[in-house]
């Protein structure tokens, strides 16, 4: 590595940045991104900060690049801070050398240090990155899932609904909207909360299907479904610029999933779809069985991408999220010591409140592997399968840990949806 410099992003560096990415990425190279539209994702992307831009040079030449997308994420424990990987890039001349590994412990390092206690990333199952990732004590939260249907499928669920009508958007309903997004992501981990800067970025000004990719919205992209005067639904869908046979639902979200609004709107889709000539219908669908039932047209197909986390900080995660509160629920009086990997933390559980608590000694020890728990923390896994992964060292009984754990724990499925991926 003589003659290499790691640094973040300095005046000047976008040009460099992107010529890398082009290189690395079809998906860069022909989305023409440049400089300028480098340094737009600072502008538009609220978690995207200059300093999160790690670069690796040499000789004066930018060679490698790992971006950090400052992310809010929902957890049962509550919205924890995590270090979002993106664009991890070596140039081709210098791969196999160990600099994307150098770059990425530098920015895991330093994240930590400011305070991030996960980290988190979406790659190619069974890739050479994955296996960067893994190394890096990143572990497999999840598949890729996606549905899809072609359009004659999909046609064939269209009903009738009445009493909602479906119109195009228009500014004064941002406000509504943004509520019904923030209620229905309560039911789901991931799902992060939206500043008024992303809607207005991501959608009301153009159209994101990504964090990093958007195109110009056009009439019929982003509607809005009605009961009366009040707003209870709405959807984004468009067709890509890349597969121009297929429709894609970016985003659909009604009031507590309600299923005769989800009905309008898959009405909506279906005649839209049909209209601008696509031949298949697909979309990411959040794991609730309100759509398997109005999307029961389409096959759920399990794709090549994983989601990855790493759990940078017990302490913080538990700190910033526990600390010491009240639970929705009555729990079990446990005082436990839980063991992830090579970290530990001391809690503190009795009646309805919990507190992170390093001097009490322990009823029960439980040792959970990285994998297991951030699975439990993404809700893939219940408490009770954590705990048949573990290792648990305990006075009382399993019943009683399980039944504290849940309060801690309740079990909220994960949904990311395509315009906050990064
Ligand atoms: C993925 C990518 C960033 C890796 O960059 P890199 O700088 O070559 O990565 P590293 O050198 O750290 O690791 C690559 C391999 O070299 C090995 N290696 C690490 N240090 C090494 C060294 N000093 N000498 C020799 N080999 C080394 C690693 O163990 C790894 O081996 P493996 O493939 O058998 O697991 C690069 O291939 C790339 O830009 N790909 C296209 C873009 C992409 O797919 N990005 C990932 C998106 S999620």
């Amino acid at each position: 590595m003589c003659g290499s410099t790691i640094r973040t992003y300095e005046p000047g560096d976008e040009e460099g940045i992107a010529s890398l990415l082009r290189t690395c990425f079809d998906t860069f190279r022909n989305y023409g991104l440049d400089g300028e539209r480098w340094l737009e994702y600072l502008r538009i992307n609220p978690g995207m900060k200059p300093e999160g831009a790690y670069i690796l040079e040499e000789e004066g030449r930018i060679v490698s690049h790992v971006q950090v997308v400052e992310k809010d994420l929902r957890t049962p424990l509550g919205v924890v801070k995590v270090a979002g990987i993106a664009n991890v890039s070596t140039h081709p001349d210098f791969r196999g050398r160990g600099y994307a590994s150098t770059l990425l412990r530098r920015a895991l390092k330093d994240y930590k240090d400011k305070g991030f206690p996960l980290s988190g990333l979406f790659t190619g199952f069974a890739s050479g990155p994955q296996r960067i990732y893994r190394r890096l004590g990143f572990t497999d939260v999840t598949l890729d899932r996606y549905h899809l249907a072609p359009m004659m499928d999909a046609e064939k669920f269209a009903s009738s609904v009445k009493y909602i009508s479906v119109s195009e958007f228009v500014d004064q309903n941002l406000k509504a909207i943004a509520s019904i997004y923030k209620d229905v992501g309560a039911m789901f981990s991931g799902w992060p909360p939206r500043s008024e800067v992303e809607w207005q970025e991501k959608f009301v000004k153009r159209l994101a299907y990504h964090s990093f990719f958007c195109i110009p919205r056009s009439e019929g992209d982003f509607m809005v479904a009605k009961e009366g005067d009040d707003v209870v639904g709405y959807v984004v869908g468009m067709r890509l610029p890349q597969e121009r046979e297929t429709y894609n639902v970016l985003e659909i979200v009604c009031d507590r999933c309600r299923v005769d609004v989800l009905q309008a709107l898959y009405n909506w889709i279906v005649n839209r779809a049909k209209d601008i000539g696509c031949k298949a219908i697909r979309s990411i669908l959040p794991p609730h069985a309100n759509y398997e039932r109005v999307f029961k047209g389409f096959a759920s197909i399990v794709g090549r991408g994983v989601f990855m986390i790493a759990l940078l900080n017990l302490k913080d995660l538990l700190g910033s999220t526990v600390g010491k509160r009240q639970l929705a629920e009555y729990a079990p009086s446990l005082r436990m010591k839980l063991t992830v990997g090579e970290q530990e933390i001391k809690l503190n559980i009795k009646g309805n409140e919990v507190e992170v608590d390093e001097n009490i000694p322990p009823d029960a020890e439980v040792q959970m592997p990285p994998e297991t728990f951030n699975k439990l923390l993404f809700g893939i896994i219940d408490v009770k399968e954590a705990l048949l992964d573990s290792a648990v060292k305990s006075l009382c009984s399993l019943n009683t840990i399980r039944s504290a754990l849940n309060v801690l724990f309740p079990t909220t499925p994960p949904h990311i949806w395509p315009a906050d991926h990064w």
